[in-house]
């Protein structure tokens, strides 16, 4: 019998991979108003300075929105929104200064701590702000004159990237100065989006008011591309201000060039840990880069699946499938297409009963092998299953073995498998069986 691991022991090295993917990256963590007034910020800022002890380079941009609105308030005035935009004149500029500032001295202060026995102890983190984002105003827009409302023209990258080699967190707000001296409220989404594409960020981070993006079934969403983001937010569909600002923020940020937008709600204790160092599916990924042309199969795809089953088949590589069979499971497969052609596939059947799924019929057309494709299904396949709950996912080989192994897979047995699969196990092929926990 193998000795028992201890749970703490076993997380911590099964972050160690993340820990080095992470390490020397740039991310750029966006939230809202709402998370600098809640009692929470302490907790998030002491997991953002835990990033930043790892190594991660790290800009915050911190909204402001509901502490500009209390500021109008104590001064007896209703903000005043055109659709999702403020109309700043100069009693609401005044309310942004005075928001802004209140935020950065909190943000500056508890990002100062160092207290023994507190999750800062000996941290000693520095803090830069400045006037990094350089801003123009909207100007008018139908008609409707917004004043002091402002978008980012630039953002100075140079002076960010000298801070943040120089091992500072650098802070941002929702405000911006322009060349002709005055300062401009932006939305801090758009700063968060323009800085991540000036900077060429690794990822920008959005921490969410509710539970999330979540799909028609109201079930959280793992992943989507810029495009499916896009559909989503023109759907129609009511998804909340909240998550369609990070939305937008975060397809913009996508389109310029950021590989990785996350958006996970802040509402579970520790949900950027969980999104950034284990394979938990907590957030909603969008990305253009890795899973553009990543798309579930349709019945128009199954010549171009057959094309790439049918070689393999015949040297036993993989099982044969029928096209009567394809065209059943069609449903269940993800290709990848390039140029109209299908260059990969992979089929995913659940278990949802067993919590587990079978990885099948992996497929890479040999001219557009080892430049990640592999991965990159293993990865979205892996991300999916998460969102439907699954807990593990198996594979059955006989000559691949060793890549699903360098992957997280491992050995198992037959009883390991669900037993309705188990009662059509092919002996014969005597494939191996490799099974890989999903958190
Ligand atoms: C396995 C397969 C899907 C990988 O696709 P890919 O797009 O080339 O994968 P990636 O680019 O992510 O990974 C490539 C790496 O895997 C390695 N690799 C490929 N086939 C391998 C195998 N059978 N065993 C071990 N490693 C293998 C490559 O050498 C390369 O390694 P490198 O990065 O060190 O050079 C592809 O080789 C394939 O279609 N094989 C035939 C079908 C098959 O065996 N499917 C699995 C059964 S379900």
């Amino acid at each position: 019998m193998s000795p028992q691991v201890d749970p703490f022991v076993e997380h911590f090295r099964a972050s160690a991979q993340y820990i080095h993917a992470h390490r020397g990256r740039t991310f750029v963590i966006m939230f809202g108003g709402e998370a600098v007034a809640s009692k929470d910020l302490r907790t998030l800022l002491f997991d953002v300075a835990l990033l930043h002890s790892l190594g991660v380079r790290i800009v915050l941009v911190a909204g402001a929105r509901p502490q500009i609105d209390d500021a109008l308030a104590r001064r007896g005035q209703e903000p005043r929104f055109v659709g999702e935009l403020r109309v700043t004149d100069e009693v609401a500029l005044e309310c942004v200064k005075e928001a802004v500032g209140a935020t950065r001295v909190e943000l500056e202060a508890l990002l100062s701590m160092g207290m023994p026995n507190s999750p800062m102890a000996g941290a000693r983190l520095r803090v830069a702000t400045g006037n990094f984002v350089i801003a123009q105003p909207i100007g008018v827009v139908d008609g409707v004159d917004y004043q002091y409302t402002g978008k980012p023209r630039r953002v100075d990258a140079e002076a960010i990237r000298q801070r943040l080699d120089d091992d500072a967190i650098v802070v941002l707000t929702p405000i911006g100065y322009s060349a002709t001296g005055e300062a401009f409220n932006i939305s801090s989404h758009d700063v968060a989006a323009a800085t991540a594409i000036a900077l060429g960020a690794d990822k920008l981070i959005g921490l969410l008011e509710g539970q999330g993006v979540l799909d028609a079934e109201g079930l959280p969403s793992s992943q989507l591309t810029p495009q499916q983001a896009e559909q989503l937010l023109q759907s129609g569909r009511d998804l909340g201000h909240d998550v369609e600002r990070h939305l937008a923020a975060a397809i913009q940020a996508c389109r310029g060039g950021v590989p990785r937008a996350h958006l996970v709600s802040r509402q579970s204790d520790g949900s950027l840990l969980r999104e950034l160092f284990t394979r938990d599916g907590v957030g909603t990924l969008v990305t253009s880069e890795t899973f553009e042309g990543v798309r579930p199969a349709a019945q128009s795809d199954i010549g171009g699946i057959l094309a790439l089953i049918e070689p393999l088949a015949e040297q036993g590589i993989l099982v044969r499938r029928p096209r009567e069979m394809l065209e059943n499971d069609i449903d269940r497969f993800t290709v990848i297409e390039r140029d109209g052609m299908v260059v990969a596939c992979a089929a995913l059947y659940a278990y949802p009963d067993d919590s587990i799924a079978e990885l099948a019929c992996l497929v890479v057309h040999p001219d557009y092998r080892t430049s990640g494709r592999g991965d990159l299904l293993l990865q979205y396949l892996e991300r999916q299953s998460q969102g439907k709950g699954l807990r593990r996912l198996f594979v059955l080989t006989t000559q691949t073995s060793h890549w699903f192994r360098e992957r997280g897979f491992d050995n198992c047995d037959l009883s390991d498998l669900p037993a309705a699969r188990r009662s059509v196990y092919d002996q014969a092929r005597r494939s191996k069986i490799l099974l890989k926990p999903l958190d």
